[in-house]
């Protein structure tokens, strides 16, 4: 196995683009509001610790306020305007989206952690397409089979995680403005700064004051918003765990819910696949973004035949995944988002360690300071071990194996989660036969994480309830449609 690595001369993206303020408001009916509770928190960057800003720490006086000003912008300005009005504004954030791109980019690395190659070409590309997508709804939605006269639900709370902040934040304002919904987003306690450069993009816009209302906070925060009672709908992603505390809040409150939860995904290579094209397949899909992805392919399934020089295959290709900087546009892999998810990643390892199941890591120097965690993998994994059941939302690969096709189908569903799949063979008869047997909500194959505004998103059992994206997503924000 060759683990030469060749020499690359550091290749940084400057930071001079984003003008960080030391400290933040909360963005309430379009004006930057102090606090309540005069209180605020650091966001750092997880890659070195440096306090990036301060950011303010919203109660439930702030979530009223809050909620009352989407509630008359709902009522006097954005239900009423015409639709084709309402998409001009889509139109017009998608394109500051991408007149700002590079800004955007450079602050998501800084404040999630996440590589520059990434923000720059994933997250803030798709972002801008979501906002383009919805625009063009704006004005259709009649024609989208929701009936003659679709109707918003009113003020939409949206409560968003920290993987993919300036994503997930597209992935909901975009579907509710272009319904006629107004907003109240809740973005993630380590994830702010790009949400609040939002609030300027709307500025920018000229939206309406009131339609979108970004407060910053943490799980208390979250919380008052669920629990305010005058919001008409919610939108969640992140853990099951609040996923399933939003659904008991909610369920004598007769508001709907959208909840986008956590996975396990299932990557399977019968023994007629491409290797090299499935070992690459294989690492995109568990090393994008850390592993802090909930679609992530975290439980490789490996037909008996072909586990030997599978794994050689990737040790040898995960030793040349380059670690470190995020803002070196040379890196593949960056920090870790916080230290508590660090912990989280370490108690996993070591739990597959001690029930048995047999570690390696990439050979790469880890920065001293920050959050970091080498690619590793575990093999010699069952079915009864927690890194095969529990996600680890981390770079940390589970290795199974099976040998007949059928015994894939049953341990790729042999799991509370149901939200993503990959099938690699040459065989287009076992890809449909495969995504029928599946129980997951998107299954791609000879392919991994691959995303498109127009493409529904979302999961069976704890996966969570709904679909973001595409027509079905649109249903979400359209009172009584599915
Ligand atoms: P989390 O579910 O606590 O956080 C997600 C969002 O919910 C944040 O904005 C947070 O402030 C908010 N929140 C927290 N408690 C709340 C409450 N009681 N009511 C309303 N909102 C609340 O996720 P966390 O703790 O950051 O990560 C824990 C684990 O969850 C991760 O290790 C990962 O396994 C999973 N996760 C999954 C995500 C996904 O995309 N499916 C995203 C983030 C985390
Ligand atoms: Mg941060």
């Amino acid at each position: 196995m060759s683990t030469e690595i060749f020499e690359y001369a550091p290749a940084p993206e400057s930071r001079a683009i984003v003008n960080i303020k030391s400290d933040y408001g909360l963005y309430i009916n379009g004006k930057w509001v102090a606090p309540h509770s005069k209180k605020r928190f650091a966001s750092i960057n997880p890659s070195n610790e440096e306090v990036l800003s301060k950011v303010s720490l919203a109660d439930s006086v702030d979530i009223d306020k809050a909620v009352k000003a989407a509630r008359a912008a709902y009522n006097k300005v954005w239900a009423k305007m015409p639709p084709k009005e309402r998409a001009k504004y889509l139109f017009r954030i998608a394109r500051l989206l991408q007149e700002r791109a590079r800004e955007f980019a450079v602050l998501e690395a800084l404040d999630n952690g996440k590589p520059i190659r990434e923000t720059r070409d994933v997250d803030v590309p798709l972002a801008a397409a979501h906002f383009f997508y919805h625009a063009g709804w704006a004005d259709k939605l009649e024609y989208a089979g929701f009936g003659a006269n679709p109707k918003p639900h009113g003020v939409v709370a949206q409560i968003i995680p920290w993987n993919f902040p300036l994503l997930m934040l597209a992935w909901k304002v975009a579907p509710a403005l272009a319904t006629g919904n107004t907003v109240v987003l809740k973005p993630a306690e380590t994830t702010p700064l790009t949400a609040l450069l939002f609030a300027e993009v709307c500025e920018q816009a000229e939206l309406p004051a009131g339609v979108v209302n970004i407060i910053t906070g943490d799980g208390s925060t979250g919380a008052s918003l669920v629990n305010h009672k005058d919001i008409d709908k919610i939108a969640f992603t992140g853990s099951t765990e609040v996923g399933k505390l939003i659904a008991k809040a909610i369920s004598d409150r007769g508001i709907p819910a959208t909840l986008e939860l956590g996975g396990k995904g299932a990557n399977i290579v019968f023994d007629d696949a491409p290797i090299d094209e499935a070992v690459e397949g294989i690492v995109n899909g568990i090393f994008f973004n850390q592993g802090h992805v909930c679609c992530a392919g975290s439980r490789l399934l490996l037909q008996e035949s072909i586990v030997d020089e599978f794994v050689e295959k990737l040790q040898s290709r995960m030793a040349k995944i380059r670690v470190g900087d995020p803002l070196d546009k040379n890196t593949d892999l960056g920090a870790i988002n916080s230290s508590a998810q660090l912990a989280k990643i370490k108690e996993m390892s070591e739990s597959g360690s001690k029930e048995g199941a047999q570690i390696w890591s990439a050979p790469c120097s880890l920065p001293t300071k920050g959050y970091w965690f080498a690619p590793t993998i575990f093999t010699g994994v069952t079915q009864a071990h927690r890194i095969a059941r529990e996600e680890i939302f981390g770079p940390v690969l589970s290795v199974l194996t099976f040998r007949t096709p059928q015994e894939a189908m049953e341990k790729a569903n042999n799991t509370p989660f149901g939200l993503s799949a990959g099938v690699w063979t040459e065989k287009g008869s076992k890809i449909l036969w495969a995504a029928n047997e599946l129980k997951a909500g998107v299954i791609w194959a000879n392919t991994f994480n691959k995303f498109d505004a127009a493409s529904p998103f979302g999961g069976y059992k704890e996966s969570g309830w709904g679909r973001e994206g595409g027509r079905h997503g649109l249903a979400a924000y359209i009172k009584g449609a599915r």
